[in-house]
């Protein structure tokens, strides 16, 4: 598969049934259609990045979404050095909801590549002083990914996730702070 000459952009109209398939590939937990069908039409507060080859073959995905103070989870908050709590308003943080690649194209540093472009955009936000994440205790490729990634990992969850066979899962929260260069650009 031409990863070479593939690009990164969000996902749009026509990628839904990819979607709904390599949802089913990729998640124990079960996302209805509908789900896929929106986030490639009407995508909201979604942000999505999907690595695309040339012939709109998605190889792999990232979506989340920009969430503000009070709509953090709190336990993200108190695992930052500086203990915000759900009083600080203006700090904004990106929540990682989904990320996949197709199998076969694995450990090749795509997941890596998307990681580091919500990185960048993340600098880039003023306010924007976290990523937060969940994944399975059982995920072992994704908690080895976090951890690579610089994410500080959580104690178990209980129960978080319920899975397509109606079993529930802990999980671990996974929490990135950015650190934002102290800004000089006061004119005075
Ligand atoms: C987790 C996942 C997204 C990683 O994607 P990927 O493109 O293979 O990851 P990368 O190639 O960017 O890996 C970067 C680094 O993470 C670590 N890593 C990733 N997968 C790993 C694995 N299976 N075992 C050990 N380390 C792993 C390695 O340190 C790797 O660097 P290296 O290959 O140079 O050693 C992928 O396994 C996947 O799609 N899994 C199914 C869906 C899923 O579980 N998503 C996460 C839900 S929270």
């Amino acid at each position: 598969m031409d990863v070479e000459e593939s690009i990164i952009r969000p996902l749009q109209r026509g990628d839904e049934e990819q979607i709904i398939k390599l949802f089913d590939e990729w998640f124990p937990v079960k996302y209805p259609p509908e789900f896929s069908y929106q986030i490639c039409r009407y995508p909201g507060k979604y942000q999505t990045k999907a690595i695309v080859t040339k012939g709109n073959k998605i190889l792999a995905l990232m979506l989340g979404q920009f969430e503000y103070g009070v709509q953090v989870e709190q336990p993200a908050w108190s695992m930052t050095k500086r203990k915000r709590g759900w009083g600080d308003h203006y700090d904004t943080a990106f929540h990682i909801l989904l990320l996949g690649v197709r199998k076969e194209l694995r450990r090749q540093g795509l997941a890596k590549k998307l990681m580091d472009l919500v990185i960048v955009d993340c600098i880039q936000q003023k306010n924007t002083v976290l990523i937060y994440l969940h994944a399975s205790v059982a995920n072992d490729a994704a908690i080895k990914f976090y951890k690579k990634c610089g994410f500080i990992q959580s104690h178990p969850i209980r129960a978080l996730y319920k899975f397509g066979n109606g079993r529930y899962g802990d999980a671990f929260m996974f929490v990135m702070e950015i650190d934002k260069p102290y800004s000089f650009c006061t004119v005075l």
